[in-house]
C-alpha cells in the first residue's frame, strides 16, 4: 500500500477544554474555541504493511511506546475497521518545535494521524469526519484538523461532536507568543488530567457558564474585538486553573516565572497595552497580541525574570497531505 504523509498545526484554546462526558470517547463536557497556530508543526507518515506484527511508532526518529502508541493504535484501529483492512501500520512522527514547552503536540500529532492514516487507507474523509477521529487520540486534536480559528462544539454523542473553522487565518493577525519558563516533563499529563475535571467542586460551575463565554468569544473573534477577547480568555484560563488546583488529586502546573509574566500582562494591559495571557496545563504562558505589537511584546518577556525563551506563532492553517 502506498505511504501517506500529512502536516498539522497544534492549536491554543482561547476558551478552554477539560473534562469529559464520556472519557472513552473523549466527549468534552463543554465547548471550545481556539486558534491553529502557524509555523509550529507536526510531519506524519503512515504506511500500512502487510509483513508487520503490531503498529510501530516513532517520534522524532525515537521508537515510542505506551501510553502514545497505545492511543495511536486506537486511532489506526478505527481507520483498519473503516477501510476494511488488517495490516497494521508504521507511523514516523516529527515535530518541529520542542517538546514539554506547554505546547500541545497531542492536537497537532493526532490531527496529523488522522489525516494520514485515513489517506493511506485509500480513504477520503470529510474534515468533520477527520475532526471525529482525530478526537479519538486526543480530545483537543479535533481542533487541529480545520485551520484559522476553530470551535469545537460539545455535540450530543460520536457523531456530532468535531470542530469547525469559524474565521479564516488571514481573519485576524493576532501572535502567540509563548513565554518558555520551563521545559520538564508534566508529572500529569492533560489526557489524565482531564479525567480528574470533575473531582473538583468547581468544574460543575465552569461548565454551566461555559456557552455564556464561547458566546463572548466567538464574538470578540468576529469583530476582532481585542478588549473583549482579552477578558474573557483571561477568566477562561483562570477558571482552567482554579478547576486545576481544587481537583483530586490538585494539579498545581504554575512556577513563580508563570506568575510574574501574568502579572507583567495585567499591568502592561492595563497601561494601555493590547495583550493578554492563557495556560494549558503546564508552566509556559501563552500571550495573545497583534502582530503590530508582537515585537514589542517579546522584548517586554524577553526582560522578565525567569523566561528562558520566547516562541512565537501566527494564525495557521488546517492540516493537510504533505
Ligand atoms: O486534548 P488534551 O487531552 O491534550 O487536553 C487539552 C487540555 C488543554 O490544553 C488544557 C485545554 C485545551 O482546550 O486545549
Amino acid at each position: 500500500m502506498q505511504p501517506a504523509t500529512a502536516i498539522a498545526h497544534p492549536n491554543l484554546a482561547f476558551i478552554k477544554y477539560w473534562g469529559n462526558r464520556d472519557d472513552t470517547l473523549r466527549l468534552p463536557s463543554n465547548g471550545s474555541i481556539s486558534m491553529t497556530l502557524a509555523g509550529l508543526e507536526t510531519r506524519t507518515r503512515v504506511v500500512f504493511d502487510p509483513s508487520l506484527k503490531s503498529d510501530e511508532l516513532s517520534i522524532n526518529a525515537e521508537p515510542a511506546s505506551d501510553p502514545a502508541l497505545e492511543r495511536v493504535r486506537q486511532v489506526l484501529g478505527l481507520v483498519r475497521g473503516m477501510a476494511g483492512l488488517s495490516s497494521y501500520a508504521h507511523v514516523e512522527s516529527e515535530n518541529n518545535f520542542p517538546t514539554g514547552t506547554g505546547i500541545a503536540s497531542s492536537a497537532s500529532a493526532f490531527a496529523a494521524l488522522a489525516l494520514a492514516s485515513t489517506n493511506a487507507a485509500g480513504l477520503d474523509l470529510t474534515e468533520a469526519d477527520l475532526s471525529r477521529l482525530a478526537r479519538h487520540g486526543s480530545g483537543s486534536a479535533c481542533r487541529s484538523v480545520p485551520g484559522g480559528f476553530v470551535e469545537w462544539e460539545a455535540g450530543s454523542g460520536d457523531q456530532d461532536s468535531f470542530a469547525v473553522s469559524i474565521a479564516p487565518p488571514d481573519h485576524w493577525d493576532l501572535v502567540d507568543c509563548i513565554a518558555v519558563v520551563g521545559t520538564e516533563p508534566k508529572s500529569t499529563g492533560s489526557s489524565q488530567g482531564n479525567m480528574l475535571a470533575g473531582t473538583s467542586p468547581l468544574q460543575a460551575a465552569r461548565v454551566e457558564d461555559a456557552p455564556r463565554r464561547l458566546e463572548i468569544c466567538r464574538n470578540a473573534i468576529l469583530k476582532r474585538d481585542f478588549e473583549a477577547l482579552a477578558e474573557i480568555v483571561e477568566l477562561d484560563s483562570n477558571l482552567l486553573h482554579a478547576v486545576m488546583m481544587t481537583s483530586r488529586p490538585a494539579l498545581f502546573y504554575w512556577k513563580p516565572a508563570t506568575l510574574a509574566v501574568m502579572q507583567a500582562v495585567r499591568q502592561a494591559r492595563s497601561a494601555g497595552m493590547p495583550i493578554c495571557y492563557t495556560l494549558d496545563a503546564g508552566p509556559n504562558v501563552h500571550v495573545i497580541t497583534p502582530l503590530t505589537e508582537a515585537n514589542q511584546v517579546t522584548g517586554l518577556l524577553h526582560d522578565l525574570l525567569g523566561v528562558q525563551d520566547v516562541l512565537k506563532a501566527t494564525v495557521g492553517g488546517p492540516a493537510r497531505l504533505a
